[in-house]
């Protein structure tokens, strides 16, 4: 099983800056997570908090809970929760970061991700397709 994480104000998904982040609903993106996931043969669960601190506990607990990998989209968390990073790092499964915008063609402070360091890679505007490629990676890298 893999773990799809995501952050802050993704639940807006479709109604958010669509002309950065696209029409495709949080609901929707939560059902084609499902699609990929029976397509590739692997359970797929999708989270979304506006609270880093039930992020955090989410992260703490994926191993214990039986996932083998993380995808995780912290939103806005990406550019200074260290609480995150700490997170990673504390716990031993591979998490690759994905973001559906393209951080580096916006403004510069998205640039910056403090998470990534602590994640086996990073995908950033591949809009949903990047959730699909990440769970393939680790998909991969697990079995
Ligand atoms: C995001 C990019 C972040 O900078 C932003 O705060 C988000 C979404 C993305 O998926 O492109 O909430 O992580």
């Amino acid at each position: 099983m893999i773990l799809v994480l995501h952050g802050p104000n993704l639940n807006l998904l479709g109604r958010r800056e669509p002309e950065i982040y696209g029409t495709l609903t949080f609901e929707e993106l939560e059902e084609k997570l499902e699609t990929w996931g029976s397509e590739l043969g692997i359970g797929v669960v999708s989270r979304q908090s506006n609270h880093e601190g039930q992020l955090v506990e989410w992260i703490q607990r994926a191993e214990e809970e039986g996932f083998r990998g993380m995808v995780l989209n912290p939103g806005a968390l990406t550019h200074y929760s260290y609480a995150l990073l700490d997170a990673i790092r504390a716990q031993p499964l591979p998490v690759v970061e994905v973001h559906l915008s393209n951080l580096y063609a916006r403004e510069p402070f998205r640039a910056h991700s403090v998470t990534a360091p602590a994640a086996r890679g990073v995908i950033s505007g591949l809009g949903p397709l990047g959730y699909r490629y990440a769970i393939e990676y680790l998909l991969a890298l697990t079995s």
